[in-house]
């Protein structure tokens, strides 16, 4: 038995066992991480592989460790302060996973993760009592304590790639979820339509670019240029002091949606992104949506909702993930056994994270009526961190 169970081995997760450990170095023997992978960050490190990111969008106090200056003391130790981007210190890919593993090893845990899935959870009849976790390895687990911390939800498609049937090659359609840039050697003269407005959709048209593609970006709006997700009034008290003060939910709701404003890309992507429009290779089409896409044996046939028809050898869908309560099983089986207040699916947390009524605490996007706008991000993996370690603690 543990006294706690951590599902998902990603940056959020990492975050708050740091935390924990530092706090309470005797929790190591009471605490266990499962993930199907079985390492740390898998699914982090393969984001940043797939889609080729020379470095990240959060600046350098945004990591796993406790001390918010760790990864820029780190840095200037081995002598990569080069590696700190522009005035905000945006990470190097490298540098940061290399930070990343010396973190994991700082704080013993290489051997911390059971890799296996969980695929169910049953909660005690009544108020505190042991949970049952049952694994994908066949076997199960009781624990005290358990948090949530798998990631994004489920790939989100639209409406119109529901009717395509399916006589495609696999790869003709695909959404960025499943794509592997430095797998595709060349792309020379193909031409690729990507729909999506946020930053992966702009490091996929990039990496086509320099495969010799000829790329449409297609944007439901107009193309965003920001620097982060949301503006940095989200990452202290300016935003966050009102929005922690606000009793209704469904106006937090609202100011999570606003202040993230749909996806975005960095200003320097944008220049990117020109650069190849004037040379001719990219097309922006904004204000534009897929109306339908054919299959004609070796091409699509594109019709879009502005008129223009498009012929495309692949479509790459860059639209994203929908978070919700029905998009986690772990989460659904919660709220059929323990149902509580959702809103537009995110469910209503008590303060300290924790799904109320009983002792499961869920980081991550999913938190974000309680941390704000960027929940989902390695800021809120820190403001997680602090109110689900205060309540493991307390106890
Ligand atoms: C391409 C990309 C780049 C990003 N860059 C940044 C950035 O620069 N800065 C920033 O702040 N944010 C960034 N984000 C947003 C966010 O920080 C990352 O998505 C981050 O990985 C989220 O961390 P996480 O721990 O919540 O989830 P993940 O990294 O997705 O980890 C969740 C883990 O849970 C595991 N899991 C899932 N289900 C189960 C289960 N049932 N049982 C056991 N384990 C399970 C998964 O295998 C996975 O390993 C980026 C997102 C993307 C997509
Ligand atoms: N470190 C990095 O360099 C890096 C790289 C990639 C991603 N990221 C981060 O990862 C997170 C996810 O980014 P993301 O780009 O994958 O997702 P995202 O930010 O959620 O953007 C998804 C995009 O798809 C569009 N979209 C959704 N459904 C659509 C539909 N049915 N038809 C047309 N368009 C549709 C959205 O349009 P609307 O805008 O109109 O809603 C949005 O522009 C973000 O936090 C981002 O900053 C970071």
């Amino acid at each position: 038995m543990a006294d706690l169970v951590i599902v998902g081995a990603g940056p959020q997760a990492l975050t708050l066992c740091c935390l924990l450990l530092q706090k309470r170095p005797r929790w190591r023997r009471r605490l266990r991480i499962v993930d199907p992978s079985g390492t740390w960050l898998t699914r982090w490190q393969q984001q940043m592989e797939c889609y080729e990111i020379p470095w990240l969008r959060s600046p350098s106090p945004h990591h796993p460790h406790p001390n918010p200056h760790a990864l820029r003391n780190f840095a200037h130790l081995q002598q990569r302060n080069r590696q700190l981007e522009g005035p905000y210190g945006l990470p190097h890919t490298g540098l940061f996973g290399d930070f990343c593993r010396q973190v994991i090893s700082e704080y013993q845990l290489n051997e911390g993760v059971l890799a296996a899935s969980v695929e169910r959870i049953r909660l005690p009849q009544v108020g505190s009592g042991q949970m049952q976790l049952a694994l994908s390895d066949g076997s199960t687990m009781t624990a005290g304590r358990f948090v949530i911390a798998t990631g994004s939800g489920t790939p989100q498609l639209p409406f119109w790639a529901g009717a395509i049937s399916g006589n495609h090659p696999p790869e003709a359609l695909q959404h960025s979820d499943r794509i592997h840039l430095p797998s595709l050697h060349s792309l020379q003269s193909q031409r690729i339509l990507i729909v999506g407005g946020g930053l992966t959709s702009a490091h996929l048209a990039l990496g086509a670019l320099r495969r010799g593609a000829l790329v449409h970006l297609l944007c439901r709006r107009t193309l965003k240029h920001k620097s982060f997700d949301a503006d940095p009034g989200w990452l202290g008290p300016k935003y966050l002091k009102a929005f922690h003060a606000e009793p209704c939910m469904q106006r937090r709701h609202r100011q999570v949606l606003e202040a993230r404003d749909g996806g975005s890309i960095t200003p320097e992507t944008a220049a990117q992104l020109r650069q190849a429009q004037r040379g001719g290779a990219l097309q922006l089409h904004e204000h534009c949506e897929v109306h339908s896409a054919r299959w004609c044996a070796s091409h699509w046939s594109v019709r879009c909702t502005d008129g223009h028809g498009l012929e495309v050898d692949r479509i790459w869908l860059a639209t994203g993930h929908r978070q919700g309560v029905s998009q986690q099983p772990l989460l659904r089986q919660l709220q059929q056994q323990r149902p509580i207040d959702l809103v537009n699916d995110w469910p209503v947390l008590a303060a300290d994270l924790s799904w109320p009524g009983s002792a499961v605490h869920v980081m991550g996007g999913l938190s974000a009526l309680q941390i704000g706008p960027a929940a989902r991000n390695l800021f809120g993996g820190r403001e997680a961190a602090q109110r689900i370690c205060r309540a493991v603690i307390k106890q």
